[in-house]
């Protein structure tokens, strides 16, 4: 079952809970090699991407030990009996790339796949290797893998970013909290997934300070002991469902959601149109009485207008009143969900990392193919909205990060099904 059907024209109401975000519980899964002592991540996602972590951290050796239907992980990794991090893992989920700070910190050495490009861009590693040879690591490449070697340990540094990596940042973060004296981190990510990190590595024993803010303060420690850490609420799928009332009329409560995760997008929504109101449980959202109105939005990184919401958003834009500009300024090639929209009718010229989207009345269904996670998501909101059917072709994107997508929809109303693919 590789497709789902949406059948446009019915309105959202209700409420539907946010799960813990993918992008923390991929950082925070590798803190485990950091210590002999097990560590717990509660609210953890049901994911795809989360089961391809699991194995790849038990090809190391690591115990992982799930309840409550996967929403509490327990992650032991008492003794690491391998330290090669597989390609055939690694091709599936780039995120795998963050085994390698801890796995240097705590054995000094590690053999890591390089992950290689996806769909949205050559996504390049050379940052992640900059901080390791910052902090002292010797790093080869060669058969398409990272040969990295620290064998007298890790020492502090000052690291420089030339330019904001998410990814890079918490690699650094990881391997440094145990390196020998102080790590500083310049020009560092902001993201919440960064802070919910630092969080986690604090409640585990390492000395940190500045998340959040552009420069991160590592006082290396001897050894970090183990932790409970709850995973911070997923803000892209909090902004994804903030969207969706956006498209069919209706309100929709998104529970867990608070607007500091999402200050900058909560800000375009107000300026297209769109009612967001903070409440005891959540975020209540709806659509204002006079409609979509065109906007301008341009990706950057935390605190601003994050790039995953791009495609949801420019779905949205399809139909708003007036000519939106779009600036993708993250990654080189995250327009593909464009000419799938335009299949369903939408006006999109696209011109390097800018999409002009002219507002139309309307969409039509048709059958669409996703390309990337969030194109995914975003062709289904659009088939939410469109006449007639949608058909979503290869949503096994979907499935790495939207938990139960079709369920969270239709208890609030949205005609969706998974059915066998074209
Ligand atoms: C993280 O990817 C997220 N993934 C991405 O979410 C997200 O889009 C991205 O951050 C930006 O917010 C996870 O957290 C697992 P970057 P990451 O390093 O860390 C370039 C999703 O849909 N770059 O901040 O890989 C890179 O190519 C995914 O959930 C280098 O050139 O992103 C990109 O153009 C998609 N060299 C830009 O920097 C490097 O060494 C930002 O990438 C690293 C990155």
């Amino acid at each position: 079952m590789d497709a789902i059907l949406v059948t446009g024209g019915s309105e959202l109401n209700g409420k539907i809970p946010i799960a813990g975000a993918k992008n923390a519980c991929l950082t925070l899964m590798p803190a485990t090699l950091l210590s002999e002592e097990p560590l717990t991540l509660t609210n953890a996602p049901r994911l795809s991407d989360i089961k391809t972590m699991t194995t790849l951290l038990e090809s190391f050796g690591s115990e992982v030990s799930n309840m409550q239907d996967g929403k509490v992980l327990t992650m032991s990794s008492h003794n690491l009996n391998n330290l090669t991090a597989e390609y055939d893992i690694v091709r599936k989920m780039r995120a795998s790339i963050l085994v390698l700070g801890p796995l240097l910190a705590r054995e000094g050495r590690a053999v890591v796949s390089l992950p290689g490009g996806c769909a949205i861009g050559a996504r390049p590693v050379d940052l992640h290797l900059m901080a390791m040879r910052a902090l002292g690591a010797e790093i080869d490449l060669h058969d398409g893998y990272i040969h990295a070697n620290a064998n007298k340990g890790l020492k502090g540094a000052i690291i420089e970013f030339p330019f904001v990596s998410v990814g890079a940042t918490e690699n650094a973060l990881l391997a440094a909290s145990l390196a020998k004296g102080t790590t500083v981190l310049k020009n560092a990510a902001r993201e919440p997934e960064i802070v919910d990190l630092v969080r986690c590595l604090i409640a585990m024993g390492a000395e940190i300070g500045g998340e959040g803010t552009s420069t991160i303060t590592i006082q290396g420690v001897d050894r970090l002991h183990g932790a409970t850490h709850r995973v911070v609420t997923d803000r892209i799928e909090l902004g994804t469902y903030m969207l969706a009332p956006a498209f069919t009329g209706g309100e929709i409560e998104c529970l867990g959601g608070k607007i500091e995760l999402l200050s900058s997008f909560c800000e375009k929504l107000d300026e297209c149109g769109i009612v967001v109101e903070q409440t005891e449980n959540g975020l209540k959202v709806k659509r204002s009485n006079s409609g979509l109105k065109a906007i301008n939005v341009e990706t950057e990184p935390f605190p601003g207008f994050p790039t995953d919401l791009q495609a949801q958003m420019m779905a949205l834009l399809c139909t708003a009143t007036g000519t939106s500009i779009l600036e993708e300024k993250i990654f080189e090639n995250r327009f593909m969900h464009a000419p799938e929209l335009g299949r369903m009718g939408a006006k999109i010229d696209v011109n390097g990392g800018v999409a002009t989207v002219k507002g139309v009345d309307q969409l039509k269904g048709a059958p669409v193919m996703a390309t990337d996670l969030r194109a995914s998501v975003s062709l289904i909101l659009a088939g939410l909205a469109a006449e007639g059917e949608t058909l979503i072709n290869r949503v096994y994107h979907l499935d790495r990060g939207y938990e139960r997508v079709e369920e969270k929809l239709s208890n609030c109303g949205a005609k969706i099904e998974r059915v066998r693919g074209q």
